[in-house]
């Protein structure tokens, strides 16, 4: 199968609907949640926040030795899902995942700010954590490090791209006969269907 490249329609739908939830006051209208298998299929979830979004993908950030970085490792897929409770939208997408460039990763990492590059270093994301005082320490010894210099981005530290086959748009109506349009990218392009809710 080619590589899926985003339709300017299916861009313009999901910004569209990110904006609207947002405009709403919708709290962390970017976090996605993201599921992640190992190659047996164990399945796990978590929230990460959208970063960038192109027509190669869908753009998160995070600690590549963590256990979704692990399993993305042996398994380069994912299926992510937006709820928007205050708009009554749901986005969900399924695909392959890529690694960003380190230039992308250097560009974003450098518009952090200085504690969250700092907890980059300190946190081994994932890991046995005995105490906070461990993680404090950790904090304490990295500013140390970089105390008056430029924080750089640690080599475990990175983002990745999902880049989906299937988008799907769901819309809450009422008497739960909701709307739903399925985007799926086939020979090479995208076949549009609606779905029953
Ligand atoms: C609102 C929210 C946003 C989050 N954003 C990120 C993120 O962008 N990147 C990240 O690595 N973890 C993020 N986290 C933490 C993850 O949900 C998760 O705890 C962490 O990445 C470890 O996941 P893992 O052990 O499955 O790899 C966020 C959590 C919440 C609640």
């Amino acid at each position: 199968m080619t590589d899926a490249i985003l339709s300017q329609t299916i861009i313009d739908r999901f910004n569209a609907a990110l904006d609207a939830a947002r405009e709403a006051g919708e709290p962390e209208p970017t976090a996605m949640v993201l599921a992640t298998s190992d190659c047996q299929g164990r399945v796990t979830t978590r929230t990460v926040l959208l970063k960038g979004l192109d027509r190669h993908g869908f753009v998160f950030f995070t600690n590549t030795g963590s256990r979704k970085g692990r399993q993305i490792d042996e398994c380069p897929r994912a299926a992510a899902t937006f709820l928007w409770k205050s708009t009554y939208c749901q986005v969900q997408l399924v695909g392959a995942v890529r690694p960003v460039t380190a230039e992308e990763a250097d560009a974003y990492f450098a518009t952090r700010d200085r504690g969250s590059q700092i907890g980059a270093w300190a946190s081994l994301q994932s890991r046995t954590l005995d105490s906070r005082d461990t993680l404090e320490a950790r904090v304490a010894e990295f500013e140390e490090r970089y105390s008056g210099k430029d924080v750089p981005r640690p080599p475990h530290w990175s983002g990745y791209r999902l880049q989906p086959d299937s988008v799907e748009f769901w819309h809450g109506r009422e008497f739960r006969l909701h709307d739903r349009t399925e985007y799926r990218w086939t020979d090479g392009n995208w076949a549009q269907r609606k779905l029953y809710p």
